[in-house]
């Protein structure tokens, strides 16, 4: 049965982080590696685009205590947990799609998404890599550490499948629902690319997830 995304994620926040370092390989690796790419200079400001209940963020501030986050995520219940964990931290947090807010202009030193993008398609990724391009400095990044398809093939399956799981649930609105359908490594790029983002590197691989970094 497919969820509405919000309503998987609230459903799930016991026992979350767990399974989220457990159950994806090698994530107790692309976790604390993902928050060493991150800015280490004094109140940095870094923008987290589906922070959930901030596990890479328990790494960046490890790191990087005075850093200045602002967090997005659709899930409310899952910004309570993350707003408990570090209550003394510079860390503002926004419920909300980063498809529909403002993140405005010249005003982060980098943005940062971890395993939550993988939702989505290139067409609906190319205007909200474009909101991110406008909201960092001149020099500024956005680290990617995702979930990838490791084929054309792959990527079209998944999006047929989530086609097929609509139809058969008889779901017609825009909303969106949790099932993974991540685009490949080349598609992906190709979308930072066309949003403006000059270099597009990809640091690691861990099984199927990826550490992209996007330079403006
Ligand atoms: C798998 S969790 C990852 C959370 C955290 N980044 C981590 O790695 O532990 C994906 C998160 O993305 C959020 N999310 C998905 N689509 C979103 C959207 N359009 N806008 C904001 N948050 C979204 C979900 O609510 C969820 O908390």
């Amino acid at each position: 049965m497919l969820e509405k995304m919000s309503d998987f994620f609230n459903r799930r926040l016991d026992g979350y982080e767990e399974h989220q370092l457990h159950a994806i390989e090698q994530a107790e690796t692309f976790y604390p590696l993902t928050a060493q790419y991150l800015p280490a200079g004094p109140h940095a400001r870094v923008l987290d685009l589906g922070c959930g209940t901030g596990l890479e963020l328990g790494y960046y501030f490890a790191r990087n205590p005075t850093a200045e986050v602002t967090g997005i995520d659709l899930a409310g219940e899952m910004l309570q947990a993350l707003e408990r964990k570090f209550p003394d931290k510079n860390l503002t947090l926004v419920q909300g799609s980063y498809f529909t807010l403002p993140f405005g202009e010249n005003r982060y030193d980098a943005a940062v998404s971890v395993e939550s993008l993988h939702h989505f398609t290139q067409a609906e990724k190319i205007p909200l890599y474009q909101k991110v391009f406008r909201a960092l400095v001149p020099g500024g990044f956005l680290i990617l550490t995702d979930y990838f398809a490791d084929s054309d093939e792959q990527e079209a399956f998944f999006r047929r499948e989530l086609r097929r799981l609509k139809e058969e649930q008889g779901i017609r609105d825009e909303e969106f629902y949790h099932f993974d359908t991540p685009l490949t490594v080349p598609h992906e790029t190709e979308a930072l690319q066309k949003a403006g983002f000059a270099k597009v590197e990809d640091l690691g691989q861990w099984a199927a997830t990826h550490l992209l970094r996007a330079t403006k």
